[in-house]
């Protein structure tokens, strides 16, 4: 009876360790952070490496020091779940050596587009051409910088898409883990548009930028009315010197004040309500 107990507590000891451990491929910028990032969060990591022999992890950043580096066939014969911390250019060479060995595992593509598009993704590409693994997009929207500095980061989306829903539920887990918010997008087709996502600069632009072009108008055509119709007060050659630098400065003070208006009404609400509960309570 306690042979069997303790032979069940190591079969679920080395299943939690095996569903612990994950591996990462790569030992560049990305696959660093996110190897500390794993390890912090209570993850048995190994990194995989073309030539582990001639890195030394430990030497790079002492935090590394319980990441074990091994040969990119190890790292794939130990765990089930593989981060594919390369550039998409080198996966193919990478890994068509390893096709069999990568039969049924989750394959974690963290990998970025220089330009978007629309007619396929990364993602998509390794499924095709590794079509006996689960790929996952994730991670890609998340810089090496924030993974590594930012342990606070409860409210940073971890978009995911897979066609295996078991394997974006483990992914998903891994981000909850890692102190993210993971986001659902289904299907691998969905990582056209998370791959996307880390192209689009200020995507919220236009709003403001109009809004700043039509209030610098205004206040251009409000002084040119006041200075050349109401009151004829400047030449018209003056307008660049005399005119235009004082509706550059209003639009610059509107400007400040709209965007300040809001936290400005939030502080007086505030102060005002609290004030009340403090009188009525007879304070
Ligand atoms: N850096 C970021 O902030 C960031 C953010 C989001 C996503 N990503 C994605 O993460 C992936 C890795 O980015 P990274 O910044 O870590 O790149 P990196 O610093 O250039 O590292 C790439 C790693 O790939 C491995 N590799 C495998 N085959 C290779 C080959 N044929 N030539 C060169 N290297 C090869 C190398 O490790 P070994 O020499 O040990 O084999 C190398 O260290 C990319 O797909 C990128 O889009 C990066």
């Amino acid at each position: 009876m306690l042979e069997q107990l303790e032979n069940m507590e190591s079969t679920e000891m080395s299943s939690k360790e095996q569903r612990r451990r994950v591996g990462i491929l790569g030992t560049g910028d990305f696959a660093r952070a996110l190897a500390k990032r794993l390890f912090f969060s209570g993850y048995d990591v190994i990194l995989g490496s073309r030539k582990p022999e001639k890195k030394a992890m430990s030497a790079i950043d002492q935090c590394l020091c319980n990441v074990q580096l091994i040969s990119v066939e190890e790292c794939i014969k130990s765990t089930s779940i593989i981060f594919l911390a390369v550039h998409f250019d080198n996966v193919k060479e990478l890994l068509t050596e390893h096709i069999e060995k990568l039969e049924g595992k989750i394959v974690i593509d963290v990998s970025n587009k220089d330009r978007p598009s629309t007619v396929t993704s990364n993602a998509e590409l390794v499924q095709k051409m590794f079509p006996g693994c689960k790929v996952v997009k994730a991670f890609n929207v998340i810089s090496a910088y924030a993974m590594e500095n930012d342990y606070n980061s409860s409210s940073k989306q971890v978009f995911i898409a897979s066609n295996s829903e078991g394997a974006r539920d483990v992914v998903a887990n891994i981000a909850k883990d890692m102190n993210f918010r993971p986001v659902d997008f289904g299907g691998l087709f969905a990582s056209r548009r998370i791959e996307k996502h880390p192209l689009r600069l200020f995507p919220e632009w236009r709003g403001p930028i109009g809004f700043a072009v039509g209030l610098f108008n205004a206040w251009l055509l409000y002084l040119i009315y006041i200075y050349y119709i109401a009151e004829s007060k400047y030449q018209w050659e003056q307008l660049f010197v005399k005119v235009l630098n004082k509706a550059i400065c209003m639009s610059g003070i509107t400007t400040l004040s709209v965007t300040y208006l809001a936290s400005s009404f939030a502080t007086v609400f505030k102060f005002t309500t609290v004030r009340s509960i403090y009188v009525s309570r007879g304070g």
